[in-house]
């Protein structure tokens, strides 16, 4: 690999602060992947790391103001559903406070909009909720209880990008049985943690003139080193659909990737394409059923793909 790229990538996780709870995390992540994928035993499931949400960049170390990235999670909860109905196993490595798997058609103030006093005092499900409110806590529930689930939340891209690399050494032992998904929108440019202000900036002292470092692109290492074996997926999210799948297909090649999902900004709801070396495949929304989704079909699309890529690795 590209020596400058090495060493930009160490500097920015030397520049990180240390990630809270590491230690928890890992044994989180050993016990899931020893659940699902025993080293003995033919009950392996395959695993997949799904991204999900935008990652902040903070601007001071006790922070105040941060830059975002858009992502509302509802790709990366509703293909974390597609995933599990598919047998996977899926580490859900998420935004705090974006759409979660199973909860997508509640009410955005569910809590207060799903339930109701009673005259009794006790809080019951209001009729329209009813159906929804079952089905999200019996699925999660059941994802959770049968160990298929693992959630990891973060909020900066230091966290985001320090979890994606356990995760990815960790699943490393499946070989081609995991996979990763790299739908969270992950910033392309931060404040070093040691050149942070640690303070809140004051305003009084005129415009902020501020030098940010560009992030690493995390897709060579992930493939090259972290975890070679696993079948890789990326996202090109362009808001001008002329350069989309130009955009997509480079970085199909330059990263070596399996295949690059590309999305407009406006029309991601309704339809994807999925570029590959093999061609590019659109996936559209079954307008004819109410409440359908894209990721329905792209998720077969790619677990098919996948079931393609394992068998040719000969494991
Ligand atoms: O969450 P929703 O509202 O449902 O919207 C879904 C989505 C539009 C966010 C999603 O479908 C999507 O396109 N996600 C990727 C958006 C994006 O930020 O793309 P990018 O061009 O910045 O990055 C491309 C790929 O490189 C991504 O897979 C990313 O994980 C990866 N990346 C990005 C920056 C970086 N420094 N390192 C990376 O590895």
């Amino acid at each position: 690999m590209d020596s400058s790229l090495l060493s930009e990538i160490e500097s920015f996780f030397e520049s990180a602060p240390p990630l809270k709870d590491r230690a928890g995390i890992a044994d989180k992540l050993k016990e899931f992947i020893e659940l699902n994928s025993p080293p003995s035993g033919s009950s392996r499931r395959r695993i997949v790391c799904v991204t999900s949400g935008g990652t902040t960049v903070p601007l001071e170390q006790r922070c105040v103001r941060y830059i975002d990235n858009f992502s509302s999670g509802h790709r990366g909860a509703a293909s974390t559903e597609y995933f599990i109905k598919a047998g996977y196993a899926v580490i859900f490595l998420y935004r705090r406070g974006t759409y979660q798997p199973y909860c997508r058609s509640l009410p955005d103030n569910a809590f207060l909009e799903c339930f109701e006093v009673t005259d009794e005092s006790t809080v019951q499900v209001s009729e329209p909720h009813s159906e929804a409110v079952k089905s999200a806590i019996r699925d999660h529930h059941a994802a959770v209880a049968g160990g298929v689930l693992l959630k990891l939340p973060f909020t900066t891209i230091f966290e985001c990008l320090q979890m994606l690399q356990m995760i990815a050494v960790s699943i490393r032992i499946i070989g081609p049985n995991a996979m990763f998904y790299l739908a969270a929108a992950v910033s392309d440019f931060y404040v070093p943690w040691r050149s942070m202000a640690e303070h809140k900036i004051q305003s009084g002292s005129g415009p902020l003139d501020m030098r940010l470092v560009q992030v690493p692109k995390m897709l060579s290492v992930l493939r090259k080193e972290w975890a070679p074996m696993a079948f890789c997926i990326s996202f090109k999210l362009e808001t001008d659909s002329k350069i989309l799948l130009k955009k997509a297909d480079m970085a199909l090649k330059k990263y070596e990737m399996h295949a690059v999902v590309a999305n407009e900004l406006s029309t991601r709801k309704e339809e994807v394409v999925v570029v590959t070396n093999n061609g590019n495949i659109p996936v559209y929304r079954d307008k004819t059923q109410a409440g359908s989704d894209v990721e329905n079909p792209l998720i077969k699309l790619l677990v098919d793909r996948h079931s393609a890529y394992i068998k040719d690795s000969g494991t």
